[in-house]
């Protein structure tokens, strides 16, 4: 889309062409700040094109065919176009009223169907219900709201808080929620509690990860980076707001992750909060759907059905030794075990796990294999078998060990 400007023409918005999964699509955005795009301050109502932020949450979605789902905060539609892809109905939404003008311009490039609708987080769709609902809101940690693409204009990470509380009242079920998401460090507090004090009461089965924790110094200088403040006049005065701001709310850090939550009905939700800061296998959708259904399985079996099941190692797992020398030959120091693939997990095993770990190859049951290491090992049967059970549910919770 071109303005006239004299004899010239200039780009007034940013047309690109995004491929996705099957399909070829073109994502409408604002020109981005610099050469050839935005001169001087961001404008409060700019609308970001498809980013880091935008890319990893397309990639952690869950892609399950749905009938329903959500994007709230839609932003340039990026996300909205994915779940068309595999949902028959997309509503998308947004605060920021050039955001659905935009996106109903990707809409309409891409030749896919959303329906748009403008208000604040589960306003416009109360009393609605979805089988997935994502969305990367404006979570950045503020003083004050300034541009609608990242600043909720609510304390904190409210706006994150919000969006998790609002989760069940709005999933079908068995409905997928997923967000990215911000969580204050507070001095004297665990962030897991935190964020455990959002997603327990929900009653969904849910699953947190932290991929990264700023500094409040880290933080301020990012953000007033990414707004083009950084060397202009304002900067000394706007990062030591921002600090002034933190040190009230005795802010140390600011965590970034993922949240997933599913409304499984269940008595008893499972809910893991855990850090991942290492660099994972991009798309873990299918991944994050598989660590739900392995946590479904654990769910209906009971230690004696363990007992009697056939465990393989996941084939794309290593087992890794660290060997030195001793006096007698080499003597194994370290045993880990490694993910090559996905979330490309790791952890460390003691000799008798790896021993369990190893003998999973499918012929007999974890009850044979736990007598064998006993026996192996000169311990008791009973002994070895109360250790391990918890620790292989956990192997098979996290992928390495398959039931
Ligand atoms: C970080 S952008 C995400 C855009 C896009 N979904 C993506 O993944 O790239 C956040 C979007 O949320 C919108 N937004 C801000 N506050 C909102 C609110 N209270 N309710 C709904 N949308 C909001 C912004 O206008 C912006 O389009």
């Amino acid at each position: 889309m071109l303005a006239r400007d004299g004899e010239q023409v200039r780009p007034v918005v940013d047309v690109r062409p995004y491929a996705a999964d099957d399909a070829d699509l073109y994502v409408v955005s604002d020109l981005g700040v610099g050469l050839g795009g935005v001169r001087g301050p961001v404008p409060a109502d700019h609308v970001l094109g498809v980013g880091g932020a935008s890319t990893t949450l397309a990639q952690i979605t869950v892609r399950p065919e749905a009938d329903r789902a959500l994007d709230i905060g839609t932003g340039c539609g990026v996300q909205a176009l994915h779940l068309a892809r595999h949902a028959r109905h997309v509503v998308a939404t947004d605060r920021n009223p050039r955001a659905l003008a935009l996106a109903h311009l990707s809409a309409g490039l891409s030749s896919t169907d959303l329906e748009l609708r403008e208000g604040s987080l589960y306003e416009p769709v109360a009393g609605e219900r979805f089988d997935l609902v994502v969305s990367n809101p404006p979570f950045v940690v503020a003083p004050t709201a300034r541009f609608a693409y990242r600043d909720s204009g609510l304390p904190g990470d409210e706006v994150c808080r919000r969006l998790v509380d609002g989760a069940p009242q709005h999933l079908a079920d068995g409905g997928w929620c997923q967000l990215l998401a911000s969580w204050l460090h507070v001095e004297g507090e665990d962030w897991r509690e935190r964020v455990a004090g959002w997603v327990v009461p929900t009653g969904c089965d849910a699953w947190v990860v932290q991929r990264e924790v700023q500094d409040p110094t880290e933080y301020a200088e990012l953000w007033l980076r990414d707004s083009g403040e950084h060397g202009t006049p304002g900067y000394e005065r706007a990062y030591a707001d921002w600090l002034d701001a933190f040190a009230a709310l005795r802010v140390v850090g600011v965590g970034f992750g993922w949240i997933t939550l599913r409304r499984s009905g269940s008595a008893d939700p499972f809910v893991r909060i855990e850090e991942l800061r290492h660099q994972v296998e991009q798309p873990v959708g299918a991944a994050v759907q598989g660590w739900f259904a392995r946590q479904d399985l654990l769910r209906e079996l009971s230690d004696e059905g363990l007992r009697g099941a056939r465990l393989v190692v996941d084939p794309d797992v290593r087992l890794d030794q660290e060997v030195e020398p001793g006096q007698g030959g080499p003597v194994v120091t370290a045993l880990r075990l490694r993910q090559t693939r996905g979330l490309r997990r790791s952890g460390s095993l003691d000799p008798v796990g790896a021993a369990v770990v190893e003998r999973c190859d499918g012929t007999r049951t974890l009850g044979t294999v736990l007598e064998e290491v006993a026996a192996r090992y000169g311990l008791d049967p009973d002994d070895v078998a109360e250790g391990a059970l918890s620790a292989v549910r956990d192997l098979v919770a996290d992928g390495f060990l398959v039931a």
